[in-house]
């Protein structure tokens, strides 16, 4: 299949073109778009032919549930039902935008796109593109995040293209993701609201909309056997090709720790790279050194993370090195993929 890219100007949004790629997925067709957080793989919700095409061009295990995706509030509930006040509140705070909230649902939604649960996922991106193109689809876009199973996120078109191209019919090109780490979501579906995946919402946030919020278990203590909540939490993900490996401990140690390593793999006559931040990446002698941005400016790390771990699949290296990074606030979500791309492989120093 031919996959058509179209170029979108976020400044005068081209109806027309928006019209096409609604209309590829009105007749059963996959579109991917951007959102502000990472890019879509798009199919219409309702039907549950797009769910099964969308399961195949990923590659993903049909047991992992997609995220539904409207553009107008009033929507919901044709998919969604037994909304909680707390809901209510969460969504007045901070819809649109990153956050996904998983619902009863309604018998409108084919068991296909929930991955056979009783509950569906759902977000109300705040990209404009995103919105505009949700809008002359239908309304209920599934979209699970535009890459192939296993491999990082995508946050540019030419990422997507990368993964996806021959696979399905058009990619809607926005530029840069801005935010570069998929949404905060959060289990609104019983008594109290539950973190499953953590985000640029951080919980301080929620916290201060709803009050006490639970976190899942599973990711309090990482690695363990605790079945996650959000079934995709569960496969080893975002992971780069070579073996990803964090250290951790005060930063002149990890240095001195990833120096000695990175000349131990070298001296084997294989290439090392390192992951480091702004401020430390000077400390390393050896090795492909990139830099994933300042340890000042989170946003810049979440932005730029999915984009570094791609780069270095384009280059020599089997095994990374990477330092760890504060979790607090964004750093949760950092860290949780970041650990997740390491498939929990940490040093500590
Ligand atoms: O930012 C995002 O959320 C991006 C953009 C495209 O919106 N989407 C995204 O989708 O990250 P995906 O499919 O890569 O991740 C969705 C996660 C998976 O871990 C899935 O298991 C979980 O959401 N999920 C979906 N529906 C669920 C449900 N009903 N109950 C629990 N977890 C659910
Ligand atoms: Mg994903």
């Amino acid at each position: 299949m031919e996959t058509k890219v179209i170029k979108l100007d976020y400044a005068s949004l081209d109806q027309v073109l928006l019209q096409e790629a609604g209309a590829v997925l009105r007749q059963g067709g996959l579109v991917a778009f951007p959102t502000e957080t990472v890019y879509g793989l798009g199919g219409d919700a309702l039907n549950p032919e797009a769910a099964r095409k969308i399961y195949k061009a990923k590659g993903r295990p049909s047991d992992n549930p997609l995220i539904v995706h409207i553009a107008r509030r009033e929507d919901l509930h044709r998919i969604a039902r037994n909304i909680s006040p707390e809901a209510e509140k969460l969504m007045e705070s901070f819809w649109p935008g990153p956050l996904t909230l998983i619902f009863q649902k309604t018998e409108q939604v084919p068991a296909q796109t929930t991955g056979g649960l009783s509950t569906v996922a759902v977000r109300m991106p705040r990209d404009m593109i995103a919105s505009a193109f949700i809008q002359a689809s239908g309304g209920f876009v599934a979209a699970p995040s535009a890459n192939v199973s296993g491999r990082p996120s995508t946050t540019t078109a030419a990422h997507v293209e990368e993964d996806l191209r021959g696979r399905i019919e058009m990619i809607l090109d926005g530029g840069q993701a801005v935010i570069g780490l998929e949404s905060t979501i959060v289990d609104v579906s019983e008594e109290k609201p539950v973190i499953l995946r953590p985000g640029v919402i951080t919980r301080e946030m929620l916290e201060a909309v709803v009050g006490e919020i639970l976190v899942d278990q599973a990711l309090i203590q990482p690695g363990s056997d605790i079945k996650p909540k959000a079934p995709g939490m569960k496969y080893r993900h975002y992971a780069p090709k070579a073996e990803l490996i964090i250290v951790e401990g005060n930063s002149e140690a990890v240095a001195r720790e990833i120096n000695r390593l990175v000349n131990q793999w070298e001296q084997e006559g294989k290439r090392a790279g390192v992951l480091a931040a702004e401020e430390s990446k000077g400390q390393y002698s050896q090795g492909l050194v990139k830099s994933v941005g300042s340890r000042k400016q989170e946003e810049e790390i979440a932005t730029h993370l999915y984009q570094v771990l791609r780069e270095f699949d384009e280059t020599e290296v089997t095994r990374i090195y990477s330092e760890s990074f504060a979790d607090a606030r964004i750093g949760a979500a950092i860290m949780n993929r970041l650990l997740k791309a390491a498939g929990h492989r940490v040093i500590q120093v």
